[in-house]
């Protein structure tokens, strides 16, 4: 089954000349067996869709959005609905990471904007993960932090409706950005993705979900991620607005396939 890479750029790069520098040269490192999105911010969506159409790679990369909100139109000043996102040629949508759960976003906000996404039929990708201070307690501590946040995130998300959810165990003591951030080790993230897996199958009966890893994944890292079969692939934020990232990223990842 195809790897799936997604490129978070959070709020970079700053001028759309540099995004489309980024698309063309994450083109450039696109290999069989992987499949990637990139997720710009908002402003450069439109731009990027229209690139990726007049491309020959349009097959192989989709776009993604960082946010949505859940109301299709209306009162709701600085907000991007679902039909906007479509409409721009977007097909996933990141949903409830923990950069936006730190600026006020809550479980049942998240739970509102998953419905919404998947109501639209856009993917959306639900961000799960423990912080440092749950993780400090142990693996079964954590388990039960993203079995709560699951319970929470995904009410009343119906079987039908979730064909298109994917799921990126994104423990926060692992991001980047989190001051003392380091990549978890391959086997523990194997181990709460294999959780999350059954927890979907056998609480929401959800099955064959894509459940991806992210935080400090590198160009280093990316082999010993993506080379375990119970993890679907990768969720990529700061190594993602490197020139060259996706061929360094796969370069390791296909020499071992
Ligand atoms: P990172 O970000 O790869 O820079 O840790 C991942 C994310 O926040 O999605």
């Amino acid at each position: 089954m195809s790897k799936l890479i997604v490129a978070n750029w959070k709020m970079n790069p700053n001028t759309f000349a540099k995004a489309e520098k980024l698309v063309k040269a994450s083109a450039a490192g696109l290999r069989d067996g992987v499949k990637v999105v990139l997720c710009p911010p908002f402003v450069y969506l439109t731009g990027i869709s229209q690139l990726l159409k007049a491309e020959s790679y349009k097959l192989k990369i989709s776009l993604g959005a960082q946010d949505v909100f859940w109301e299709d139109k209306g009162a709701y000043t600085g907000e991007i609905s679902p039909a906007m996102l479509k409409n721009s040629g977007v097909k996933y949508v990141i949903v409830g990471h923990s950069e936006r759960r730190r600026l006020g976003e809550t479980d049942e906000m998240v739970n509102k904007k998953l419905k919404a996404a998947l109501k639209s039929g856009l993917k959306p990708i639900l961000c799960v993960g423990e912080g440092r201070d749950v993780r400090r307690r142990g693996i079964a501590a954590a388990k039960n932090f993203v079995k709560r946040q699951l319970r929470n995130d995904l009410a009343g998300v119906k079987r039908v409706k979730s064909k298109n959810l994917i799921v990126a165990y994104e423990p926060v003591w692992a991001i980047s950005t989190e001051k003392g951030g380091h990549v978890d080790a391959p086997e523990d993230a194997a181990e709460m993705i294999q959780f999350i897996k059954s927890l979907l199958h056998t609480t929401y009966h959800i099955p064959h979900t894509n459940v991806l890893y992210g935080g400090s994944v590198t160009s280093a890292s990316s082999a010993s991620f993506l080379g375990r079969p119970e993890i679907d692939g990768v969720l990529v934020g700061g190594a993602s607005i490197k020139t060259n990232w996706l061929s360094t990223f796969l370069y390791f990842h296909t020499q071992r396939a």
